[in-house]
């Protein structure tokens, strides 16, 4: 059985001094109201990485710091990218790789997206892997096979050493930032075909699930789902609604898992 966990993508939002608050917010709760099987990460834009990491250090939130993307070099000529040792230096432990945004506003393609979850993967960095099809693709029937092909595209070269580290975050583009959420049946049925793939691939991963989560969703996604946790985006910018999507996956472990 996967850990279950919960990831909040703070997307292009907060400055520093912002999110060392919201960081602090998050410790008060979960001080308050501790949590037994759910692993908590964050993503903070780059440049709060370093405060926000001080922060769960000096506080001790036992929070996994999380970078929102990597560039797939070592280093060199590439202005305005970061490299992956620069992360690891500031204390990060998990990298999103391939999310849509950076796919659809950056270029991002499947090739580019594979060498990027080797980096990361590859330097046993838990690596959160986002597929999910779009609305045509879903009205189509199409939704299982896009995503199959967008695991494969990542995950069949990647060197046997390198999958234990990745996690899968299935996140229709659909439901992302819109406010409409997928069905728990809809997730159950497209995490099945998941793991399937997964299984073709020789890759035993976690699978989330992201798009739209909030506190009101989260436990019913959880358990009717069947998904191993979340990738939160808005959600997570308020400490109340991203602790309380962790508490409804927790909660949803301590009865039935
Ligand atoms: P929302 O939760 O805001 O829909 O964003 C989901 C997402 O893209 C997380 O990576």
């Amino acid at each position: 059985m996967a850990a279950p966990a919960v990831y909040g993508n703070w997307k292009m939002n907060l400055d520093v001094v912002e999110a060392i608050h919201l960081t602090q917010q998050l410790g008060v709760l979960l001080r308050r109201s501790p949590l037994e099987h759910v692993e908590v990460g964050v993503a903070p834009p780059f440049v709060d990485l370093r405060s926000v990491g001080s922060v769960i250090e000096a506080d001790r939130l036992g929070l996994v710091l999380c970078a929102q993307h990597v560039n797939e070099h070592e280093s060199g000529a590439h202005t305005g990218e970061v490299s992956l040792a620069m992360l690891e230096r500031l204390g990060v432990r998990a990298v999103i790789v391939g999310h849509s945004e950076r796919r659809r506003l950056y270029g991002m393609d499947d090739a580019l997206v594979a060498r990027t979850l080797a980096r990361v993967a590859g330097a046993g960095l838990r690596a959160i892997l986002c597929v999910g099809e779009g609305l045509e693709v879903r009205e189509a029937g199409g939704e299982a096979a896009f995503v199959a092909e967008q695991l494969r595209a990542a995950l069949a070269g990647l060197a046997e050493g390198a999958r234990a580290h990745v996690t899968v975050a299935y996140e229709p583009l659909w439901a992302i930032g819109t406010g409409v959420v997928a069905e728990a049946a809809q997730v159950a049925a497209q995490n099945r075909s998941i793991r399937a793939t997964l299984a073709d691939l020789g890759v035993d991963a976690p699978v989330l699930y992201g798009g739209s989560v909030s506190a009101e969703n989260a436990a019913e996604l959880a358990h009717d789902g069947a998904v191993d946790g979340f990738l939160v985006g808005g959600a997570s910018l308020r400490a109340e609604a991203f602790h309380a999507v962790c508490r409804a996956l927790d909660d949803c472990y301590a009865a039935n898992r």
